[in-house]
């Protein structure tokens, strides 16, 4: 019961600047010459999508103090620094969730370490489950906007003027011209992304609720680092691998093995996406 307690606490817990600061510390000690333009966080499935980029360096994510060892199937856990035509780029290979129950700090970590070293772009990758009829699996959906469905909010505690305004405004988090650079990079649509909390895929009932809010596809994760990277004024920009029909839509009992079996047969065309994307934003 109390264990159960403490664990509730945590997961509620504001983000520690102590923490984050250690981090950028480790980063900053390990290639402190770093310029990186553009920041690139890499979800379920597509850790390997950057073999275009060759990488220059690379940190374990063990090697960063509170980030931790991501839990899931599918993310690599590195931290590479990157080249695209003489660009540098911050790419993670991986990310942490809600649903791993450490708080927020985890989850917003590289958000906070890409704006210390000066990157104002940022491009979050995921993978959802289709609700929209279009979205079929291995469609690639750039984000317009997003529902959030976790109940919580990483900017809740305690003012800290570091992450922005205490309001901040929600108006444009993904940017506009960014997310119509991925659809010329050959995203096949653009959409709205509903994150819900995890780690349970959704209910049928929850999937036709959603799509009647507005949702195009439903995932568990981006929504935290978009709404912190808006906060502080970075632009943000969002692409989808649609690796299933939603719950209740398609035939299948949904796995997350399925899901990167999924990602893993779009792979050629994720690479192509981030390769058109990057090339446009590093130009
Ligand atoms: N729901 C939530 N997250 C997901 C899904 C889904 O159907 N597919 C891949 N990630």
């Amino acid at each position: 019961m109390l264990r159960s307690r403490l664990r509730t606490i945590k997961l509620m817990q504001a983000i520690n600047q102590t923490a984050l600061d250690a981090a950028v510390a480790a980063v900053k000690g390990a290639w402190p010459e770093a310029k990186p333009k553009l920041g690139i966080i890499l979800g379920s499935g597509w850790s390997e999508a950057v073999a275009d980029f060759p990488v220059k360096a690379s940190l374990f994510y063990e090697q960063i103090p509170n980030l931790g060892k991501p839990g899931v199937i599918g993310h690599a856990g590195q931290l590479l620094c990157a080249d695209c035509s003489g660009t540098e780029l911050f790419i993670f290979q991986g990310r942490r969730h809600g649903y791993e129950g450490e708080g927020w700090t985890p989850i917003i970590l590289p958000i906070w370490i890409l704006k210390q070293f000066g990157v104002d772009v940022v491009l979050l990758t995921n993978a959802s489950g289709g609700i929209r009829e279009d979205l079929t699996p291995g469609s690639l959906m750039a984000i317009e906007d997003h529902i959030n469905m976790l109940g919580a909010n990483p900017l809740q505690g305690p003012h800290n003027s570091n992450f922005g305004e205490r309001f901040p405004d929600q108006t444009t988090v993904y940017d506009p011209g960014l997310c119509q650079v991925l659809v010329a990079a050959g995203a096949d649509a653009s959409g709205i992304y509903v994150a819900a909390a995890g780690p349970t895929f959704e209910t049928p009932a929850e999937v036709r609720a959603f799509r009647t809010l507005g949702a195009d596809v439903v995932g568990m994760s981006t929504v935290p680092e978009a709404i912190f990277a808006n906060a502080m004024g970075m632009k943000v920009a969002g692409l989808s691998c649609v690796c299933n029909r939603a719950a209740g839509l398609g035939h299948e009992k949904l796995t997350a093995d399925d899901v990167i079996r999924t990602a893993n047969e779009a792979m050629p065309r994720m690479r192509g996406v981030l390769k058109g994307f990057v090339g446009e934003v590093c130009s």
